[in-house]
């Protein structure tokens, strides 16, 4: 059998490269709407367009955001925006240094069948929205699905996500756009860090497998793990040095070294704990770029200190920096508290 390449496949390459180069990671500000309005809401604003706009602006004008900053995942309705002053957010993006990039998946919805799992849509009509994405200036895309522990994971729901993971990704990657590939292991229940060891070891398995069965090249690809922790209500707490120890053994195992960058998700991680466990697995040199993706590690305090007015813009935004620079420093091994 002869497997096309993709046409876009040396570009897949450098882009890949790009993102994943030397102390920088991803801002992952692709909130959906609703989850826009959530962050929105706990500091008392309204989920409106203007709202969105405006905090969408304060996260990418930084100055200096690049240096640490190398992808930027954006939802739809950001890559198609402008900011207050009418500037394209995809130009201010690729001015500072930073790929933009693209949610792509739809969501998740309940799986039929399975333990009161989820799965997730999006893989109609996927070609050609990212050919219009691509387009537009996205260079990477992201899809996200989850894997619940407490609800098992069944068979059944681990072999869902990575199918639609592999899918997904060779999909992408015929449109010129690196995935990121991201079946996020939640960090709810009471299991200890054993147990998140073993169902991520069988996650990534079947997500590697089933990648390989649909010919994705792997030199133009990015993972988004969880790290391996314990569930969030278990008692007995990991150190940085035990999360990076189970986490590089993780990688160890199943991950081919062909494979660019690790960019990891926070996942509910503090800010400083997520800073800490990604500086504690680059304390050595490792086979891939081992670095962040992260939402809520990265915006937690720079959305508090904005709270929603102009006044506290300049402030929020430093907020932002000492976070980016922060996990710059940790992804280089020289993050100190
Ligand atoms: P968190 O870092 O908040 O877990 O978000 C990760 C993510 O998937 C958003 O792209």
């Amino acid at each position: 059998m002869v497997v096309r390449a993709s046409a876009y496949a040396d570009e897949l390459v450098k882009t890949a490269k790009t993102i994943a180069s030397p102390g920088r990671g991803i801002l992952a500000m692709d909130e959906s709407n609703a989850t826009c309005g959530k962050r929105l809401a706990s500091i008392g604003l309204e989920n409106t367009e203007a709202n969105r706009q405006a905090y969408r602006t304060l996260l990418v004008t930084p100055p200096g955001l690049g240096n640490y900053i190398s992808g930027a995942i954006l939802f739809e309705e950001t890559l198609y925006q402008s900011t207050v002053d009418g500037k394209k957010i995809v130009d201010i993006l690729v001015e500072q240094g930073i790929v933009p990039g693209i949610k792509v998946d739809k969501g998740l919805v309940p799986l039929v069948g399975s333990n009161d799992e989820s799965w997730c849509q999006g893989l109609d009509g996927l070609a050609s929205r990212e050919a219009a994405y691509y387009q537009q200036g996205a260079r990477f895309a992201k899809w996200r699905t989850v894997v619940s522990i407490p609800n098992g994971p069944s068979e059944l729901a681990v072999k869902e996500a990575a199918w639609g993971l592999a899918r997904y990704a060779a999909i992408s990657q015929d449109n010129g756009l690196v995935p990121i590939v991201e079946p996020e292991i939640m960090l709810d229940g009471e299991h200890g860090i054993e147990r998140t060891f073993e169902v991520a070891q069988k996650v990534w398995a079947e997500t590697l497998y089933y990648m390989a069965q649909n010919n994705v090249m792997f030199e133009g690809i990015l993972l988004k793990p969880s790290m391996v922790t314990p569930g969030a209500e278990c008692k007995d707490r990991a150190t940085p040095e035990e999360v990076a120890s189970y986490t590089l053994k993780l990688l160890q195992r199943r991950i081919p070294p062909s494979v660019p960058g690790i960019m990891f998700l926070s996942g509910g991680q503090s800010e400083v704990e997520a800073t800490l466990n990604l500086n504690a697995m680059n304390q050595a040199p490792n086979p891939w770029h081992v670095s962040f993706s992260y939402a809520r590690a990265l915006q937690n305090t720079c959305l508090k200190t904005w709270g929603g007015r102009p006044e506290n813009v300049a402030a929020a935004q430093e907020a932002l920096l000492l976070r980016a620079k922060a996990n710059y420093l940790a992804q280089l091994g020289k993050y100190t508290s």
